[in-house]
């Protein structure tokens, strides 16, 4: 009898430890970067990563990362190449070297318009959008603020719907 209860004891004694480890470690990884603890689908690799960085430092400060696979490689450019006019404020702060870096990094994760298709400005406005929800019931409108319904680690970068089961 008294046995057992040792046991028991020693158990929960364990199994204690290691949640408090477990916490320990999983924190430490989520705060160590951002891009580390990225586990979106467009998840950037060798040469691309350090535009994603760049990417995740300077354009996810006023609102959610943008994911790249949603909109043309025509409308990051413009976006990229006219910070001062950017859906009418100002985005600070881009170099030559990160522009040229974070073009790269949307580029490669991103593709190209149909010769004579327009150029949205909007994801609401995007074929590249809409391809990737297929079957969805979307709301509307579709803004930066409503993805976070569905996609409730998009400010991580995770736009994973079922993130929980890779
Ligand atoms: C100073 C704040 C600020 C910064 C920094 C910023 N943005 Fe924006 N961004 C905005 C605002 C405001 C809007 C308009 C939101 C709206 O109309 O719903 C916007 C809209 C957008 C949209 C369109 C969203 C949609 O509804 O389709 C994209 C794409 C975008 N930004 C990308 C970027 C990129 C890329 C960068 C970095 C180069 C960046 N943003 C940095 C403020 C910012
Ligand atoms: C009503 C819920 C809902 C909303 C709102 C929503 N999504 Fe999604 N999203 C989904 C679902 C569900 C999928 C998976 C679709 C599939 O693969 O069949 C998905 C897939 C995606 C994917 C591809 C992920 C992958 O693993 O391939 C991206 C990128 C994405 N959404 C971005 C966004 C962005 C950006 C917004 C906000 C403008 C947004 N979504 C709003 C439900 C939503």
């Amino acid at each position: 009898m008294i046995k057992k209860r040792w046991k028991m004891l020693i158990l929960a004694f364990i199994v204690s430890c290691s949640v408090i480890l477990g916490w320990g470690a999983s924190y430490g990884f989520s705060s160590n970067s951002i891009v580390q603890n990225t586990k979106s689908v467009d998840k950037a690799t060798g040469n691309f990563k350090i535009g994603e960085d760049f990417y995740l430092e300077n354009c996810a400060t006023c609102h959610i990362p943008v994911p790249p696979a949603v909109l043309p490689q025509e409308t990051w450019q413009r976006i990229l190449e006219n910070p001062g006019n950017h859906y009418g404020v100002k985005v600070e702060g881009l170099t030559g070297f990160s522009q040229r870096l974070m073009w790269q990094y949307l580029q490669n994760y991103s593709r190209q318009l149909l010769k004579d298709e327009i150029e949205p400005k909007y994801m609401a406005q995007s074929r590249y959008f809409f391809a990737l929800h297929p079957n969805v019931t979307l709301p509307s409108p579709i803004t930066l603020n409503s993805c976070i319904e569905c996609h409730t680690q998009a400010k991580d970068f995770n736009y994973r719907v079922n993130f929980d089961r890779n």
